[in-house]
């Protein structure tokens, strides 16, 4: 048994405010986890901040003509209080760019530094002579040995996908000055990733096969296997913590060295001069959350400075979540695919259990999930409302009615504690998901119990008044019960649960003579309209780019050939796409929306309506009377309240100009396409 837990969530990056991926992958997680172990009387800390640093935050900042303290300031602002007002219970907040931060990493760097951790090595990188400055991949632009694209990044082709090195680009350019830069030595510090693999990653991480999940194991094996080779931990950028060694003037930490150490300064923040307590004694156990993309970050690299440093403790777990989409699609920030918490927490003022809850029952534990508005609003309506919130209400209700609000003299029919094992044995293991269905349970099992006593038709006989009295004392109890969970899931629900029992704390007994408060309902329904609206909405985002993706919302858009990256499908998966050739009947423009047309299409045995964004190629009148191929068992969905239903195939070529895709002659509309 460790005697206190120290938990982290990977820092948020700072160059972006934070979307329901980053609530799904680690920020909910680690608060539900944070919330079940203090449930439990343990003792714990809990730390987050913002990521400032990094190359990617010096590109936006030129991009929008700020500095990149500026950048950081302003997302750290609303990331910070977009998780506070979602009741994201951290400890404490910090960031990067403190200065107890950078002094927190140089010491870490510099303990490392003199044991003689680190290979010095000197390389020749491509250096900008009108800026000054030594070029990170990102900064370098060039035609592509693959694709032969002239705007490939030094990293990677934005074109064909392809990962490179700068040095393979052909015709290398300064993104900074359009300069061609010139190769330049300097010195980096590396660590020698491949040495602490053989002198301690391996056994390490062999040892968690059994305690990790598996797709995090895996994961971290793959790595292994393949061979650790050393990685510069300094970058020559002048964004970042500076790195405190001779011969390093002007050269700054790897981001990935600094951001994991956030977790050390924040708890400095926290316990101040007690810091040391969480992470230099082996009686604390440490748990990182994170999501898939920060693997290796934790299971590898971070352990590894961790080891090399030798007075940190290493994390017992790293319970990584995999990605959640949305509507069926990649979560884009740069196509705004993607729902903020900041204009959540605006558009839905007080809901913030509502969006805990339906993302905590779809959390993507063991693989990519989906997160749908419909799924939303069904989970609230057909869950919290219809379950939870009605029982409660029904007892509450009937409390008041029965005995004026005053707890009757009653004996204990029923007991939650099976269900409170079932959820403490999931919440133990990481299967929140899990756990928030076990919890359900126990109002499911109220609204049971209430409707198979009837006290309702029990009440009309004197004869049976102990045993109306007994029902709703029983009841009642289940709803503290229920209240007291809440406290993890659902932590506004349970303050309300609070009030409605007219009791301070769950830790209260609720006896016969106390009187609770008058019903008031804890959840509202979501009615269809305000779905449509936030479904719109991300349509409207989406917008912004050509059709053929906006209406589907599935791809990247780029007014360029999209690389073939969509994963492998079967031949049972194709066969589920029912395609068929269709004639336009009609078409007009869509009011209050430049981009969509209102389609009328001749399927053969019957006409369809199609809403498609394609009214900036084409006009209504020169598309009646063309053939095209359409998808006929899409989903309906709602645009600009017209129901669309299937959706009509184009192909855009590289200029971004969409084309019918239709048969070489004119066919009976309605023919299948297989
Ligand atoms: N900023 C990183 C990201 O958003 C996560 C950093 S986690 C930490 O992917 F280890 F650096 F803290
Ligand atoms: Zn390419």
């Amino acid at each position: 048994m460790p005697k206190r837990h120290l938990i982290t969530c990977a820092l948020p990056y700072a160059n972006g405010p934070v979307h329901i991926g980053h609530l799904a992958g680690c920020f909910l997680p680690s608060d539900i986890y944070n919330r079940y172990l203090r449930m439990q009387g343990k003792d714990v800390l809990f730390v987050c901040g913002t990521d400032e640093h990094g190359v990617p935050i010096t590109l936006k900042a030129k991009n929008e003509g700020k500095t990149p303290q500026q950048i950081v300031d302003e997302n750290h602002t609303i990331i910070a209080k977009g998780l506070k007002d979602f009741g994201i219970h951290f400890d404490t907040f910090s960031r990067t760019t403190h200065k107890l931060h950078h002094e927190t990493a140089q010491d870490f760097f510099k303990n490392l530094y003199d044991k003689g951790i680190f290979k010095e090595e000197v390389t020749q990188q491509f250096y900008d002579e009108d800026a000054k400055q030594f070029l990170a991949d990102r900064y370098i632009v060039g035609t592509c040995p693959n694709c032969s694209y002239d705007n490939a990044y030094g990293d990677q082709c934005e074109q064909c996908g392809r990962a490179s090195s700068p040095s393979e680009l052909i015709n290398p350019r300064s993104a900074l000055t359009g300069n061609s830069p010139i190769l330049k030595e300097t010195k980096n510090w590396y660590l020698p990733l491949d040495k602490i693999q053989e002198e301690f990653l391996n056994e390490w991480v062999t040892n968690k096969k059994s305690s990790w999940k598996s797709s995090v194991y895996g994961q971290c094996n793959s790595w292994l296997q393949e061979g650790l080779k050393p990685r510069a931990m300094t970058r020559d950028l002048d964004w970042g913590v500076p790195v405190p060694v001779k011969g390093a003037e002007g050269k700054v930490m790897y981001v990935w060295f600094d951001a994991p150490i956030g977790y050390i300064t924040a708890t400095k923040e926290a316990a101040g001069d007690d810091w040391a307590k969480w992470w230099k004694d082996s009686e604390t156990e440490l748990t990182h959350f994170l999501g898939k993309d920060n693997i290796v970050f934790h299971t590898i690299i971070f352990p590894a400075m961790l080891h090399a440093h030798g007075e940190f403790i290493l994390p017992t777990n790293v319970p990584a979540n995999e990605f959640l989409n949305l509507e069926g699609a990649k979560i884009s920030t740069s196509r705004n695919h993607a729902i903020w918490l900041h204009e959540y927490l605006e558009d839905f003022p007080g809901k913030t259990d509502e969006l805990r809850y339906a993302l905590t029952s779809i959390l993507p534990e063991t693989k990519d999930a989906d997160f749908t508005w419909k799924d939303y609003q069904a989970k609230i309506n057909n869950e919290l409302v219809a379950i939870l919130g009605n029982f409660i209400n029904r007892v509450i209700v009937l409390t008041n009615k029965y005995y004026d609000g005053i707890v009757p003299q009653g004996s204990l029919q029923q007991t939650t504690t099976e269900a409170k094992q079932k959820i403490e044995t999931a919440l133990g293991n990481f299967n929140q998901r899990q756990g928030l269905e076990y919890y359900m349970e126990i109002a499911r099992n109220g609204n049971k119990y209430l409707q198979d006593t009837e006290p309702w038709k029990l009440i009309k006989d004197e004869a049976n008044k102990q045993a109306v009295a007994d029902c709703l004392f029983t009841c009642i109890e289940i709803v503290k019960e229920i209240g007291n969970y809440a406290q993890i899931f659902l932590p506004n629900t349970s303050n309300n649960i609070l009030s409605l029992l007219n009791i301070s704390s769950y830790n209260d007994t609720i006896k016969a003579g106390h009187q609770i408060g008058s019903p008031v309902l804890l959840f509202q329904k979501v009615e269809d309209e305000t779905i449509e609206k936030q479904m719109e909405k991300l349509q409207k985002k989406e917008e912004v780019k050509p059709e053929s993706n906006a209406q589907n919302g599935q791809e990247e858009s780029s007014s360029s050939i999209e690389p073939l990256t969509k994963s492998e499908i079967t031949y049972d998966d194709f066969v589920k796409l029912d395609i068929r050739v269709g004639t336009i009947t009609a078409a007009e423009k869509v009011k209050k929306a430049d981009r969509l047309l209102n389609i009328t299409l001749d399927i053969g045995s019957e006409t369809r309506t199609v809403v498609s964004g394609i009214a900036e190629h084409f006009s209504p009148e020169e598309i009646v009377g063309q053939q095209v191929t359409y998808l006929a068992n899409l989903a309906p969905r709602k645009l600009k309240g017209i129901e669309s239903s299937g959706m009509i195939l184009m192909a855009e070529d590289a200029n971004g100009k969409l084309k019918f895709v239709a048969p070489n002659e004119s066919t009976d509309s309605g023919s299948v396409i297989a």
